[in-house]
C-alpha cells in the first residue's frame, strides 16, 4: 500500500505549508515576554486590525485562550453557562473549575446552538441560594455538534440580552474563520458584540501552534497576566507567530475547498449501508456518522480503516468524527469512503460475535 495515510481525526495534523515553514526560517525574534518580538506583535496587531478590536493576544493554545479569558471575566463562586457538548465543558481538563473556580453550566441545543430562550432559565443574580452567573460562552462553529453555525441573528441576540442583564460573553471560535465561510459574513460581522473571541491558528488555518485572544485593550492586559500564570508567557515567539501571520492571511481564502470536500464525503458516506448521516447538515468541515447499523463500533471500525491508511477517531462507540483539511484533498475523501466501504463489506462481525 503506498497510498499517502489520508487523515480526517481533526484540523490539527496540518503540517505547515512551505511558505510557512520559510516565514518562520527568517523570521525576526525578541523576547515576547518583555513584549519585544516584533514578529509577534506584528501577529498581534495585525489580528486585532482584521477583527476590529484594540488589541490580540498571542497564546499558546485554543485552551489557553478559552480559559485566560474565561479566568479574566469571572470571579470564584461563579456560573459559567455552554452549550452541553462545549469544548470548554468537556476538553479543557476542568479548568473553569480548578483554575477560574467557576462551575460550568452545560445546556442542551438542538445541533449545538443555543439561543436566549434557552440561557435565560440557568441565569442567576444575586441570590441567597444559588451561585450567581458570572459568564455566557458560546461556540462557533462548535465542533461536537458537527461544525454547526450560528445564525448571526441567534448569537447577536445573545449577546445583546446577556449584556443587557450585565453578562459579558466570551467566544470560542477555535473555527470562526469556518463560520465566516459558511455564512459569507465577516469575522468582524460574526463576532463585534462578543466580549472576548479566542480563534485557533493552528486548526484550518494550518499553523503549527498557536491562537490569539481578541478583545479590548483592558481585556489584553488583564489576559496577558493570565497567560503568565498559566506559563505561557513565551520567549522568541516569533518564530510561531511568523506561521501564524500567513495563515490569518492566507488560510481563510481556502476554507471553502475544505466545506466542499467534507459535504462530498458524506455524500459517499450517507450512501454506505448502515451508515447514518445527514449530508444536509454538514456546512463546515466536520461531520459525525451514526455507525450503529453496521455491527461494528466506532472502534472497530476506526481500527480496521487505519489499517487501510485512513486515520478517523470513534467519539461514542456509536458515533466517528471526519474532518476536512488542507491537508486532504477529494481524491483522499474519495479513497476514505471506499475504504470505509470495503472494510463494511468483509467479514467483519468476527470482532463483535
Ligand atoms: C471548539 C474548540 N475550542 C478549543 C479548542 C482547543 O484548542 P487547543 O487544542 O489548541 O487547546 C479546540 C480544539 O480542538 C476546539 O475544537
Amino acid at each position: 500500500m503506498n497510498q499517502p495515510i489520508v487523515d480526517l481525526r481533526s484540523d490539527t495534523v496540518t503540517k505547515p505549508t512551505p511558505a510557512m515553514r520559510r516565514a518562520m526560517y527568517e523570521a525576526e525574534v525578541g523576547d515576547d515576554v518583555y513584549r519585544e518580538d516584533p514578529t509577534v506583535n506584528r501577529l498581534q496587531e495585525r489580528a486585532a486590525e482584521i477583527f476590529q478590536r484594540q488589541a490580540a493576544l498571542f497564546v499558546p493554545s485554543g485552551t489557553m485562550g478559552n480559559q485566560a479569558a474565561i479566568k479574566v471575566h469571572t470571579r470564584h463562586g461563579q456560573e459559567v453557562i455552554c452549550e452541553q457538548r462545549a469544548h470548554i465543558f468537556n476538553f479543557e481538563m476542568a479548568m473553569t473549575a480548578a483554575f477560574s473556580g467557576c462551575l460550568a453550566r452545560p445546556v442542551w441545543a438542538e445541533d449545538g446552538i443555543l439561543t436566549w430562550d434557552l440561557i435565560a432559565p440557568y441565569v442567576r443574580g444575586r441570590s441567597d441560594h444559588r451561585a450567581r452567573t458570572g459568564l455566557v460562552s458560546l461556540e462557533n462553529t462548535s465542533n461536537l455538534a458537527g461544525g454547526s453555525v450560528y445564525p448571526l441573528e441567534i448569537s447577536d441576540d445573545i449577546c445583546d440580552r446577556a449584556h443587557a442583564a450585565g453578562l459579558p460573553v466570551h467566544l470560542d471560535g477555535a473555527r470562526i474563520f469556518n463560520a465566516t465561510v459558511a455564512l459569507g459574513r465577516s469575522v468582524v460581522e460574526l463576532t463585534r458584540k462578543f466580549d472576548s473571541v479566542m480563534f485557533c491558528l493552528s486548526k484550518g488555518l494550518g499553523a503549527p501552534v498557536g491562537s490569539m485572544l481578541v478583545g479590548s485593550k483592558e481585556f489584553f492586559e488583564e489576559a496577558r497576566l493570565v497567560r503568565k500564570m498559566l506559563g505561557g508567557g513565551m520567549r522568541q515567539a516569533g518564530v510561531l507567530a511568523a506561521a501564524g501571520i500567513i495563515a490569518i492571511e492566507e488560510s481563510p481564502k481556502r476554507l471553502h475547498i475544505d466545506h466542499a470536500n467534507a459535504k462530498f464525503l458524506a455524500q459517499g458516506l450517507a450512501e454506505i449501508p448502515g451508515i447514518k448521516i445527514d449530508p444536509a447538515k454538514v456546512v463546515t468541515n466536520i461531520l459525525f456518522l451514526d455507525v450503529s447499523g453496521t455491527g461494528l463500533t466506532s472502534f472497530e471500525i476506526s481500527t480496521r480503516l487505519a489499517a487501510q491508511g485512513v486515520l478517523a477517531n470513534g467519539v461514542t462507540p456509536e458515533t466517528m468524527r471526519m474532518v476536512t483539511h488542507c491537508d486532504v484533498d477529494r481524491d483522499g475523501c474519495a479513497r476514505a469512503v471506499q475504504v470505509l466501504r470495503e472494510v463494511l463489506s468483509g467479514p467483519h462481525n468476527t470482532t463483535s460475535a
